[in-house]
């Protein structure tokens, strides 16, 4: 099943990353439309607004790859209380390639909380908003 796959994948990825300063690893999986999952993990740094947060780097991986069109994100931390949303930067950038993404925040355990990216950024500033001027 692909959402238990996307969940996993974020998983694996969060292991992976690069968090010396905030100690808080987050993962991100991304699927696309055409089933491939992309996969990416905060990448930290010593000037600390360089950081690229999990989905940035997933996203950003992913269209290097050559695929721009997306389904779901699967997003995870180590916090086990409560469902992590994306921050509000990366609602913003993954915006950008489409209004219709099913987000899946998953805890540490697996399990998981579907929303969706409008429901996440409402009265979202699309591309579209670019052509209408
Ligand atoms: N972080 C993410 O990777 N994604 C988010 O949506 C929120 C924050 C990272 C950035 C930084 O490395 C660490 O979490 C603490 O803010």
């Amino acid at each position: 099943m692909a959402v238990a796959e996307l969940v996993a994948k974020c998983l694996q990825a969060r292991e992976m990353a690069y968090c010396p300063y905030s100690g808080f690893p987050v993962g991100a999986a991304i699927l696309t439309t055409g089933g491939a999952i992309i996969t990416g993990c905060n990448v930290e740094n010593a000037s600390f607004g360089l950081t690229v947060c999990a989905e940035r780097t997933a996203i950003q991986r992913a269209v290097a790859k050559g695929y721009r069109r997306f389904t779901a994100i699967a997003v995870t931390c180590d916090i086990k209380d409560s469902f992590v949303g994306p921050c509000g930067a990366c609602r913003q950038v993954l915006m950008e390639f489409g209004t219709e993404w099913d987000v899946y925040l998953t805890k540490p355990d697996g399990t998981y909380r579907k929303t969706s990216l409008r429901d996440l950024l409402p009265l979202a500033f699309t591309p579209a908003h670019l052509q209408k001027n």
